[in-house]
């Protein structure tokens, strides 16, 4: 299987275009640290098409780079979409698939599907352009993605619901993947939004052969360090990585995969390629990922 991680920014980018912390501006110089679209990954199995997991307000630019010479006029480089939560950063996407020649395959979980419905309907618009086809996906059950030698099982790694919820009835929490390809072989793991480090999250990480993980904020006070957000790293849905309890200290414990991080938010110090963070991650045996990151199993 072939994983592309087309988007390792969190939300907003990197450089995100209101901001001038310390790292947009690296970013802008592009010297100490490169720039970054926001959350996305394709992936593929030996046998079949390309899926986007997660659709990021960048993926105009993000699917170009997929596109293959293609027999028609109009041919989609990926067969669906695989969304992992209901953020913005991650369904705004879905607007600009609207050009498609057939409905849009689109996968999530029960609550995604509620979100997408009634806070944000998506959904509902996208059914008036091309046409939606939804698909529901329940954690624990492996489904197969027809098609392509490529099957999914999502798990809940907690969270809350996005924002634009907040007054609603719509509640739901955010997936991980696990991807498993019965031809090739191969394990990914893929959580851009851990909110839970617990038993269970733990053990699919071990059992996996690449793990690509939530690695938003450094500190957990690191917005209200910044004087931008009141809210913590954890009352976002995202474990810091460094501290006790960090994403960091548990990755470093696991032998089997290769581990690399991904939604990283524009203020953490991992970016800067010289931070005494960034040192700090390498020697733990973690990568920082990067668009345009391919790793073939
Ligand atoms: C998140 O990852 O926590 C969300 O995407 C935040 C947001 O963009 O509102
Ligand atoms: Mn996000
Ligand atoms: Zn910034």
């Amino acid at each position: 299987m072939r994983v592309r991680v087309l988007g390792s920014a969190a939300g907003g980018g990197f450089p995100q275009w209101n901001c001038h912390c310390g790292t947009c501006e690296a970013a802008r110089v592009g010297v100490r640290a490169r720039p970054r679209t926001q959350s996305s990954l394709a992936i593929c199995g030996d046998d079949g098409p390309w899926f986007l997991v997660n659709a990021s307000p960048d993926a105009r630019q993000q699917l170009e780079t997929l596109a293959l010479p293609a027999d028609g006029v109009r041919a989609a480089p990926i067969a669906g979409v695989l969304l992992t939560d209901a953020e913005i950063d991650h369904t705004a996407g879905l607007l600009l698939l609207r050009e498609s020649a057939t409905p849009v395959c689109v996968f999530g979980s029960a609550g995604v599907e509620r979100a997408l419905r009634r806070g944000y309907p998506v959904l509902e618009m996208l059914e008036r352009y091309c046409g939606a086809k939804w698909q529901t996906l329940k954690p624990g059950r492996t489904q197969a993605l027809e098609g392509s030698s490529l099957s999914v099982e999502p798990f809940d790694v907690g969270g809350d619901a996005p924002l634009y919820l907040n007054g609603s009835d719509v509640d739901l929490e955010a997936s991980g993947f696990v991807f498993r390809d019965g031809a090739g072989g191969g394990v990914v793991t893929y959580v851009p939004g851990l909110a839970r480090l617990d038993e269970d999250v733990l053990a699919r990480f071990a059992a996996s052969d690449l793990v690509l993980v939530d690695g938003t904020f450094w500190r957990d006070d690191e917005l209200a360090r910044h004087g931008i957000s009141g809210r913590s790293a954890r009352e976002m849905g995202h474990v810091p990585l460094s501290g006790p309890g960090g994403t960091l200290e548990a990755l470093a414990g696991l032998q089997r995969p290769r581990k690399a991080l991904v939604h990283i938010n524009n203020t953490n110090p991992i970016l800067l390629e010289d931070s005494a963070e960034r040192e700090a991650v390498l020697r733990a045996g973690v990568e920082v990922a990067y668009d345009g990151l391919e790793v073939q199993l």
